[in-house]
């Protein structure tokens, strides 16, 4: 029945819910579903997981770009159709796999996955993302659907790819790399805990609308806002307006998430903040947050080149230095941040000082340190 807009309730159906995953199981992924034995990774992008039936899965998993187009899809569903009986999954980090049930399958499958090409010879299916490796760039939405980023997402996000590239498909690392992007501080996403973050921020504080800012805005919640208290209420040529106190204000963006009226982004003064050292996993070490440690680099679209320069440095410094196992942050931990800033060439700066309230617990309490 198609949609009345005249008798909108009419028919609704709501509530339903999503569909139960069990529906698309591959049969062999259904057969020996909490029966698993162990896995082995044979080769970047390859796994082969064992039941205790005997039967054995094989997985291919590849890189996907994230934001696709329905044609794409199209062509994973073909794939699958032809490979994989008609299944497929997306992981967490956004990469694609196709699962056979049988090893004969597999070369096939990733025979036909390795050719396929776009137009400007980026590969569709790139086969990696494994082990201690690097995987796909979990990210937002940047310049292409959000209002609020000080960087773009998808862009940024192909040029580190681009520059990665080999280690996507390599597994040469002391341990997985995880890298994360967000556009704000807003933070959709992992790069709070991330191994190397790529954060959206702003250097100058918002213009204030006092004409609109009455009608377009509930005051007091662009008052709530702001985590430093630079904003109060203010009367300007008779309307009801905010004060922003700009010695104040570090530019987060929040009071322009509240209030359309307060935009603060800006071509010079919008650019990356680098952060590394989280992790997620219990594995050895508990988890932990990334810190800051470039402060700014410039937005330089398309291919934003100093960022991937400090990427590249970090994450080489961090290969050659760093033992078995040992994450980003738990290496620069056993060295001392000291080290960290002396091996990567990173320059130190005030700016990566923490000032915000309780910032004394992340200065140093102690006379241990390295010259
Ligand atoms: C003003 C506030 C926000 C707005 C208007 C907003 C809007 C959106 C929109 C429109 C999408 C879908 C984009 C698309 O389909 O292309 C999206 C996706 C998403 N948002 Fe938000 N968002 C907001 C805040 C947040 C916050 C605070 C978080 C997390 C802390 C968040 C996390 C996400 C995530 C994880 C996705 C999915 C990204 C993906 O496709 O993988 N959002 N948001
Ligand atoms: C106590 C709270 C939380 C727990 C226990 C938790 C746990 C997890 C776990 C176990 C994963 C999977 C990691 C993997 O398999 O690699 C994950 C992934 C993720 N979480 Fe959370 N999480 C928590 C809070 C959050 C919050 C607050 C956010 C967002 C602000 C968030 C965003 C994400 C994202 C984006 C991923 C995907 C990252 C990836 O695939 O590597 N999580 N989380
Ligand atoms: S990180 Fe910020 S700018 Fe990026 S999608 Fe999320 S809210 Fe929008
Ligand atoms: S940008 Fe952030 S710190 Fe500055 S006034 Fe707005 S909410 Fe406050």
């Amino acid at each position: 029945m198609g949609y009345d807009p005249s008798n909108p309730m009419k028919d609704r159906i709501t509530d339903v819910g999503p569909r139960n995953y069990e529906e698309f199981l591959p049969p062999i992924i259904k057969r020996n579903f909490g029966k698993w034995l162990y896995h082995e990774i044979l080769e970047p992008g390859v796994l082969v997981h064992v039941s205790e039936t005997g039967e054995k899965v094989y997985t291919v998993r590849v890189g996907g770009c994230r934001l696709m187009s329905v044609q794409h899809i199209r062509e994973i569903c073909d794939i699958a159709d032809k490979h994989c009986d008609g299944h497929v999954r997306w992981t967490t980090r956004n990469n694609v796999e196709f699962m056979v049930d049988d090893e004969a399958k597999l070369k096939p499958l990733m025979e036909d996955l390795e050719k396929r090409k776009f137009a400007g010879g980026s590969n569709k299916f790139p086969r990696g993302g494994t082990g201690a490796g690097l995987t796909n760039i979990v990210h937002t939405q940047g310049w292409i659907h959000c209002h609020t980023p000080a960087i773009d997402a998808s862009g940024v996000v192909k040029c580190v790819m681009d520059e990665l590239y080999d280690d996507f498909q390599n597994m040469r690392f002391p341990a997985q790399v995880r890298i994360s992007l967000a556009c704000c501080l807003n933070m959709c996403g992992a790069v709070h805990c991330s191994d190397i973050a790529i954060l959206g921020i702003h250097r100058k504080p918002p213009m204030v609308d006092h004409e609109n800012l009455g009608n377009m805005c509930e005051i007091p919640l662009a008052v709530a806002a702001c985590p430093t208290g630079a904003i109060k209420p203010a009367t300007v040529d008779g309307k009801k307006s905010v004060a922003v106190n700009n010695e104040r204000c570090m530019f987060c963006g929040n009071c322009f998430t509240m209030c359309p009226s307060m935009p603060l982004a800006d071509e010079e003064g919008s650019g990356v903040a680098i952060l590394v050292g989280g992790k997620l996993s219990n594995r050895i070490k508990p988890p932990m947050f990334s810190k800051v440690v470039v402060p700014f680099l410039p937005n330089e679209p398309p291919r934003w080149p100093q960022t991937v320069l400090a990427i590249k440095k970090i994450l080489y410094t961090y290969m050659e230095d760093a033992r078995k196992y040992e994450r980003l942050g738990n290496w620069a931990e056993r060295i001392g941040w000291e080290r960290f800033f002396e091996k990567t060439g990173l320059p130190f700066t005030a700016h990566l000082i923490d000032d915000y309230r309780f910032a004394y617990t992340t200065w140093r309490t102690s006379t241990q340190f390295k010259f």
